[in-house]
C-alpha cells in the first residue's frame, strides 16, 4: 500500500452467496468486532437482490455496499439484466466489471467488460475492473502481455479525468478459490506492470493514484503480507469476506505503514 497517494480499499466480493437474512445476520454479527477502518475504505459487494438488505444491515457503519456486476446497456430490452443507473439510484458506489467468473461462464469478454465499464462511469459508479491469467497463459509466460490488453482493452475511451473512480483488481483465475495464493511478489509484480500500463496511457500522476487491488484466496493468514507490498492496494476477497472475523482480520492488517 501506499496510503499517501491513494486509498486502501477491503472490499469482499460475495458472489452468489447469502440470503437477504443471512446478510442481516452477517451485519449484525461484523459490527460487534469492526474496526473504525479509518486506515482503509470498507465494501462488499452482494448480489443484486441483497443490496437494500445490505444498505439497511449496514446503515450508520463505515462498509459500503457495491454490485458484482452491472449491464452494458442503458436500458431496454434485457430480461434479467441490471442498469448503471439503477444501481446509482439505489445509492450504490462500486460494482465489480468483468470478474473472471462472468467472463468464463457468461462470455464477459475484454469489449464487452469495457463497455460495462464506460456505462458504470457514465452513470457516476466507480468501477472495479478485473483482469488475470489462467494457469496455462502463465505458464505459457505470457502474463504480461494479457495483462497488458486487459487493461488497455479495459480502459478504451475512459477520460484521464474519470480515472479517479476507476479501481483494477488482479486476479489470478489460478489463485480464485483454490487456496492457492499469488506470492506477495508476483501480486506487487503484476500490480505495478498495471500501474506501468496506466503511466503509459494516462501519465505518472494518474498511475500513482489509481487504487489497484489483489485477489485470489487472501484470508485473514496472509492478508498482511500482500498488503505490506508497495503496488498492492488493498484486496477483492471472496470466500474470507464471507466470515466477520476473517474479513476483520484483514480489514485489520490493512493498518500498517
Ligand atoms: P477467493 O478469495 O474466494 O479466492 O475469491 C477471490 C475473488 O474472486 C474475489 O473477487
Amino acid at each position: 500500500m501506499n496510503r499517501r497517494y491513494r486509498k486502501t480499499l477491503i472490499a469482499g466480493n460475495w458472489k452468489m452467496n447469502k440470503t437477504a437474512s443471512e446478510t442481516k445476520a452477517f451485519a449484525d454479527e461484523l459490527k460487534t468486532m469492526l474496526p473504525k477502518a479509518k486506515w482503509c475504505d470498507v465494501l462488499v459487494c452482494v448480489p443484486y437482490v441483497n443490496i437494500p438488505a445490505a444498505q439497511k444491515a449496514f446503515k450508520d457503519t463505515r462498509v459500503m455496499v457495491g454490485a458484482e456486476n452491472v449491464s452494458e446497456y442503458e436500458k431496454g430490452a434485457y430480461t434479467g439484466e441490471v442498469s448503471a443507473a439503477m444501481l446509482k439510484d439505489l445509492g450504490v458506489k462500486y460494482v465489480i466489471v468483468g470478474h473472471s467468473e462472468r467472463r468464463q461462464y457468461w462470455n464477459d469478454t475484454d469489449v464487452i467488460v469495457n463497455k460495462k465499464a464506460l456505462a458504470a462511469i457514465e452513470a457516476g459508479l466507480y468501477p472495479i475492473i478485473c483482469v488475470g491469467e489462467s494457469l496455462e497463459q502463465r505458464e505459457l509466460g505470457i502474463t504480461k502481455e494479457l495483462i497488458d490488453l486487459q487493461v488497455k482493452t479495459a480502459l478504451a475511451n475512459v477520460p484521464a479525468d474519470k480515472m479517479r473512480h476507476v479501481v483494477i483488481a488482479y486476479e489470478p483465475i489460478w489463485a480464485i478459490g483454490t487456496g492457492r495464493t499469488a506470492t506477495a511478489e508476483q501480486a506487487n509484480e503484476v500490480n505495478q506492470e498495471i500501474r506501468t500500463v496506466i503511466r503509459k496511457l494516462y501519465g505518472a500522476r494518474v498511475a500513482r493514484s489509481v487504487t489497484i487491488l489483489y485477489g485470489g484466496s487472501m484470508n485473514d493468514q496472509n492478508a498482511e503480507e500482500l498488503l505490506a507490498q508497495p503496488d498492492v492496494d488493498g484486496g477483492l476477497i471472496g470466500g474470507a469476506s464471507l466470515v466477520p472475523t476473517k474479513l476483520t482480520t484483514i480489514i485489520n492488517a490493512a493498518n500498517q505503514e
